[in-house]
Order: C-alpha cells, then sequence, then structure tokens
C-alpha cells in the first residue's frame, strides 16, 4: 500500500515539475529500498530460529504447528518411564539422562505429568525427534547417576518390555546418552541391539568392555573446552576406528548470549526479565561484552546477584532452567539441543 501511495504520488508531481521528479524518484527509490530491508528484518525477527555461530537456536515453541509435548508416564521395575510416540513412527529413541537428570525433564509439565520439570535443551531435543517421527522413551536411574551392573539389565527389560507392548519391534532402536547416560549407553549398547548411538559429553566405557564388530556406529557429541574428555575421545575414536565400527563426532562450541536469550529457549521465562538477567550478568562480569560466558553457570554466585538487585523469577524452579543455559553457552559440560538435526540425521543414515 505505501509503494502504491508513493506511485500515486510521484504520479501527481510529475505532472508539475519535471526537475523536482527526477529527486523524488530517487526518494520513491530509496524508500522502496528501506521498506524490502523493513520487511527482511522482520521477517528474520519473527522466524523461530535463529544461527548464532553456525548452530541453529531453535525457541521454545518453535515446535508448535508441528508436534506437542504428550507424555505417557508408566512405573516398571522400581523406576519411571515416560514416552511419547508420534503419528507412523519411523525409529524408536531410547535417552538417558545424566548425572542428578531424570526422565521428567524431557516433558513440559502438564497435567499428564504433574511432576514433569521440561528443562529447556532436554525438551527441545525431545521435540526434534518427535518432529522427525522417533518414538521417544525415557527411563530414571534409580541412583543420582547411572550404575553399570544391575541397572543395565533392569533397563534392557523395561526397554524391550515398552518396545513390545507399543508394537515397535519391527523399527530400528537407537539411544543418546548425556554424561552419566552416555556411558550408561555405551555399555546398554551391548545388550540392546541399537542401529546407531550418540554419546553426549561423554567418552563412553570403553576402556572397560570388549568391543566387537557388531558394536553400533557410535557418534561423540562433545564440548571440547573439556579439554581431558577430548582426549579420551580423540583415543575411542581411533580405537572403535580400528574395530571397523563406523564413528564421527560433533564439536559443540560456546557461543554468545543476547538480551533476549533466556526468553526464546525457556517457557515462562518473558523478554523483560530476560533482558535483566542479561544486562545483571555483564554488569556482574558474569558474561563478557560480547555476550560470552566468562565461567561455567555452576561456578558463578548468579543467584545472590538476583537477590542482591531485587529480581524475582516467575518460579523458583526456573533456577535450574537458566543454570542449564548458562552452561551450554559456556560449552563445557551440559545437555544440549543445537545438535539435535544432525544427532537425528546420524541416527537416520544408520537405520537401512
Ligand atoms: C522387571 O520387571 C519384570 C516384571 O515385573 C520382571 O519379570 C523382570 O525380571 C524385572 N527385571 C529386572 C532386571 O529386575
Ligand atoms: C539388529 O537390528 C538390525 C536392524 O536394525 C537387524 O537387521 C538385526 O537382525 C538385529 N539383530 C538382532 C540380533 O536382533
Amino acid at each position: 500500500m505505501i509503494l502504491e501511495m508513493l506511485r500515486r504520488g510521484s504520479r501527481v508531481l510529475k505532472q508539475s515539475n519535471p526537475g523536482q521528479t527526477v529527486t523524488f524518484r530517487k526518494i520513491v527509490f530509496l524508500l522502496m529500498l528501506l521498506s524490502i530491508a523493513l520487511v527482511l528484518v522482520f521477517r528474520n525477527s519473527s522466524e523461530k530460529s535463529s544461527t548464532v555461530s553456525g548452530i541453529s537456536l531453535k525457541k521454545w515453541d518453535s515446535f508448535n504447528s508441528l508436534v506437542h509435548l504428550d507424555p505417557t508416564v508408566e512405573f516398571r521395575n522400581g523406576t519411571d518411564l515416560i514416552s511419547q510416540i508420534p503419528d507412523s513412527p519411523r525409529g524408536v529413541l531410547f535417552l538417558a539422562h545424566g548425572c542428578n537428570g531424570r526422565a521428567a525433564n524431557f516433558w513440559d509439565k502438564s497435567p499428564k505429568c504433574k511432576n514433569c520439570v521440561g528443562l529447556p535443551e532436554e525438551r527441545l531435543v525431545v521435540l526434534h525427534a518427535l518432529a522427525r517421527k522417533f518414538a521417544v522413551l525415557a527411563v530414571s536411574s534409580t541412583r543420582r547417576c547411572w550404575t553399570f551392573g544391575d541397572e543395565l539389565l533392569k533397563v534392557k527389560d523395561i526397554v524391550k518390555w515398552w518396545i513390545a507392548k507399543e508394537k515397535l519391534e519391527k523399527l530400528p532402536l537407537v539411544a543418546l546418552g548425556a554424561s552419566s547416560g552416555g556411558h550408561f549407553v555405551s555399555l546398554l549398547a551391548t545388550k540392546l541391539n541399537f542401529s546407531s548411538i550418540a554419546l553426549m559429553i561423554a567418552e563412553g566405557m570403553f576402556g572397560q568392555m570388549d568391543i566387537s564388530a557388531s558394536y553400533p556406529p557410535t557418534l561423540f557429541v562433545h564440548m571440547p573446552k573439556d579439554e581431558e574428555r577430548k582426549q579420551r575421545i580423540d583415543n575411542y575414536l581411533v580405537v572403535l576406528k580400528d574395530k571397523g565400527i563406523d564413528v564421527a563426532e560433533i564439536k559443540c562450541m560456546e557461543f554468545p548470549l543476547s538480551p533476549s536469550y533466556f526468553s526464546d529457549v525457556i517457557p515462562g521465562i518473558d523478554r523483560s526479565i530476560s533482558v535483566k538477567l542479561f544486562n545483571l550478568f555483564k554488569e556482574k562480569g558474569f558474561i563478557d561484552k560480547n555476550g560470552y560466558m566468562t565461567k561455567d553457570g555452576r561456578a558463578i554466585r548468579w543467584k545472590a546477584a538476583l537477590q542482591e538487585r531485587d529480581i524475582t523469577l516467575p518460579d523458583k524452579s526456573l533456577f535450574h532452567h537458566i543454570q542449564e543455559e548458562m552452561n551450554l553457552a559456556y560449552a563445557k559440560h551440559e545437555m544440549t539441543s543445537l545438535q539435535s538435526e544432525e544427532i537425528l540425521d546420524w541416527f537416520e543414515s544408520h537405520m537401512s
């Protein structure tokens, strides 16, 4: 409409003074450029994801038009399992959390799962997987971290039982484990027939097992800032490859935060709180002038800083969510959903 008005305006002017028309055309041309630029800017800002240092940041609600979290909670062998099956699933994804984690972290709190936590990275991992038509199953460890004796047999039983109950036996089974869950998955792979696995921020227990040539293709998703772990992974990449096992790695790097970051990725944090947090963290030196975390979220006394400044969160449980994102941006040791598409590509490329 604006363009039409300008065009009409220029016609009117043309009739009055030819000299002015030239200048007016230039103005019209500049205005057109400006409006194209504005359209581009606005289209970008309303897009559901943006790219920071080459990784794709998905907003917490970016899957709304595709899938919704709708968990089924069950108990078996003394632990809880939470699952969701999309229409026409093409694979089954088993998820193993890290220490202090539980299955409830992967789905949002809802009437169907009152104890669910919906940590920002965990919930996005599930949403990515559901959108790619994976049935998702998460089990909680019995203790704070996974143990590597009877618990392997127990989880093997649970996974087999659930797959049989849901009649998903024909589908390829894959697994993603983070940290302690990654170690667990590396061992579970000797007891369950995974078509491939992804070990996140974990080198796996390869020093303590016999690796046969039938061991599944293994993807290491790691944060090279954790230098010691990186060295162990570099070593295992060679060991597994020498045994004829398909291996690959995805390196997850630090990235800068923006004022809207926390509200972009955490349901329940609005933009004004996100900006307040960002500014406070910058002022306190938790974030440097380029937006990068200066330390791991776990090593920062940021809750005290919030109290000092009288910044209250809508819900105390959101502390955990914010901390997870600070840890992730620092990129030393945290669950990450940022590489979900590549991880799912890895699974899919080993399914036939
Ligand atoms: C898990 O529970 C099932 C059914 O109660 C039982 O048959 C199975 O032996 C249990 N597995 C373990 C490892 O405890
Ligand atoms: C393991 O799964 C693959 C397909 O993912 C299948 O071809 C193979 O027969 C299975 N092996 C066993 C021992 O079940």
